[in-house]
């Protein structure tokens, strides 16, 4: 049950009810301390102002229509005229029992949605690096909460597999089997196989011919070309999804839609903005000029979608790619997770999409942008010799780091088990270092941080988990065998018990923002309110209902870390 929803809605109620607008916000919050109580609701003093009346005096009024007799033992006004809800214990441990006997923590499902989310998106014949790692991780996470909330949830990875880059990949692999060699397995390397492609491209006027004239062929789907092309898709596939299972990510083959997906849809499109009159010829190129965006000059900036050449471009796809999601894919909401620096190009194909008709109003197109991962020294995150950094050396150098820390202490763990805890939580660092941050902001990536047992960090969440397993191991109770009920007693069991019932409110905003830095800091604080708990009421040492209350306080606890972890794509572990 989401208790703030709950509360809005009847404080909501009870503002219409005393006079205001209908549909003025409650603004129901959770309180910032515990002494304006559990929730407070702000939205008194608007519609006060707005009604032109003492916003305590239309508080009261408010309190005489609100009946929260069952949830709440108490309800004050305070300060200016807000409306502060605390909470009844009884009916408090009565939602707490409910969440820890059901298999979903009590997490009501929302009414389905088809949300199509377009994330990872990385280039073929290009290794993953850095860049893809925030989109892929933030996006899974996205994708995992989603469905959790029962949406029937399309992964799309949009990876980037057309372009006029592949005649020069397809030269050069065909000049590489002419030399014998098995291209299979030369293109391991796929980073150093397009440099060299590059290079010769470059540098050698006839491979440069040939290039172009593999362009033209595969562009026709001359069967040759493509089959080279498959080749190359494959080879890509292989090596990302090495990482993607690495990093529990849960994409696999079957959720490639690359841009060439959309191929056979361009020529159309094209037409159809020049008959709409939204395109025009413009010195032998096809541009629709948008009044929304201005060039330097003032003018209405355009957006070329075909090239002279006849060659179509990144925004045409994503125009196609926009329109098939809803047409084909019936997507109610569209999720993309894709680099800030990215955000005009989409607008401009959005606003396209709407002015054709291609996607309606109610469908939401919404771009979840994130800013760069950074270095310590605060420049874009490189290699000491200023290349990208791959991600599979990243995630190795993770582990490695894991893996020595884990060594240094002391532990009756064997070399296998090390290996097994180190390699869990290096790579639950690396994605909930980047996790934990808002996502629109660039992020400074720091191993010793992202390795502490300390703070807001994975080590520290993962520890959070294993410690009430430990207590349950100690305690040689098994959290099913369990009885009794909650009992709130001490001011500090409350307090841990309106936090976990919290979970739900963290749930829906990642799934409504696509900001799981929510969650992080969601369960953070839970973490911090089971330490306070644990402090000053012990548990081992306690006796009968008491014992028991305190056990299943932990127990839930611990499902609701292990739940939201898993919700981000952390695994947790039952000894570290
Ligand atoms: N492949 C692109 C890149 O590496 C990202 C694609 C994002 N998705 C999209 N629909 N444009 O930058």
């Amino acid at each position: 049950m989401n208790i703030q929803a709950l509360l809005n809605e009847k404080v909501a109620a009870a503002m219409t009810a005393a006079g205001a607008p209908e549909g003025s916000p409650a603004a129901v919050r959770q309180s910032a301390k515990a002494q304006f109580g559990d929730y407070q609701a702000n939205g008194v003093m608007g519609v006060a102002k707005k009604l032109g009346c003492n916003p305590r005096e239309f508080a009261q009024k408010v309190l005489d229509n609100l009946d929260l007799s069952e949830m709440a033992e108490k309800v004050e006004i305070a300060g200016p005229g807000f409306i502060n809800i605390f909470l009844n214990d009884a009916w408090l441990a009565k939602q707490a029992d409910m969440a820890l006997t059901d298999s979903r923590l009590a997490v009501t499902k929302e009414a389905p949605q088809t949300i199509v989310v377009d994330y990872s998106a990385p280039n073929v014949a290009k290794e993953m690096h850095v860049g893809h790692l925030r989109s892929t991780i933030i996006g899974d996470a996205v994708v995992r909460t989603l469905e959790f909330l029962g949406h029937n949830v399309i992964r799309a990875n949009h990876l980037g597999d057309w372009g006029t880059q592949f005649g020069m990949l397809i030269a050069n692999m065909v000049r590489k089997e002419q030399d014998g060699a098995d291209v299979s397995m030369n293109i391991s390397d796929l980073e150093g196989f397009y440099r060299e492609s590059k290079i010769l491209y470059d540098e050698d006027p006839e491979f440069g011919e040939t290039a172009r004239n593999y362009v033209v062929r595969l562009q026709s789907g001359d069967e040759y070309c493509k089959e080279k092309w498959k080749q190359l898709v494959e080879i890509t596939l292989k090596q990302n999804q090495r990482n993607y299972d690495r990093l529990s990510v849960s994409l696999t083959d079957k959720d490639v839609m690359g841009e060439s997906t959309y191929n056979s849809m361009l020529p159309g499109i094209v037409a159809d903005l020049k008959e709409k009159g939204l395109a025009v010829e413009d010195d032998g190129a096809v541009v629709v000029f948008l009044d929304e965006y201005k060039n330097k000059d003032g003018e209405p900036m355009g957006v070329i979608i075909q090239k002279r050449d006849g060659g179509y471009l990144y925004t045409t796809t994503d125009i196609a790619c926009a329109k098939y999601r809803y047409e084909n894919l019936n997507a109610e909401r569209v999720l993309y997770f894709i680099d800030s620096r990215q955000h005009q190009h989409l607008m401009m194909a959005w606003t396209i999409v709407r002015k054709a008709g291609y996607v309606p109003e109610e469908v939401s197109l919404e771009h979840h942008a994130f800013g760069m991962m950074l270095g310590k020294d605060g420049k874009p995150f490189k290699t000491r010799a200023g290349g990208t950094v791959r991600l599979a050396d990243l995630l190795d150098e993770a582990e490695e780091r894991a893996f020595k820390l884990i060594d240094s202490k002391e532990s009756d763990f064997t070399q296998e088990e090390k290996r097994h805890i180190a390699t869990t939580v290096a790579m639950a660092s690396v994605k909930y270092a980047d996790l934990s941050k808002h996502r629109t902001t660039d992020y400074i990536f720091d191993w010793d941080n992202m390795l502490s047992f300390e703070g807001n960090t994975a080590p520290y969440m993962q520890y959070a988990y294993t410690r009430i397993a430990s207590i349950f191991n100690k305690a040689g109770i098994s959290p099913e065998d369990l009885e009794g009920n909650i009992i709130l007693a001490d001011e500090k069991e409350k307090a841990l018990a309106s936090k976990l019932l919290q979970f739900e409110e963290a749930v829906q905003q990642v799934a409504r923002e696509g900001l799981p830095h929510m969650m992080c800091s969601y369960l953070y604080e839970l973490a911090g309110a089971f330490s306070s708990f644990y402090e000053a009421c012990p548990i081992l040492n306690s006796e009968g209902e008491t014992k028991q209350s305190r056990l299943r306080l932990a127990a839930l606890t611990a499902r609701t870390i292990k739940q939201g972890l898993d919700l981000l794509g952390i695994n947790t572990l039952d000894r570290m």
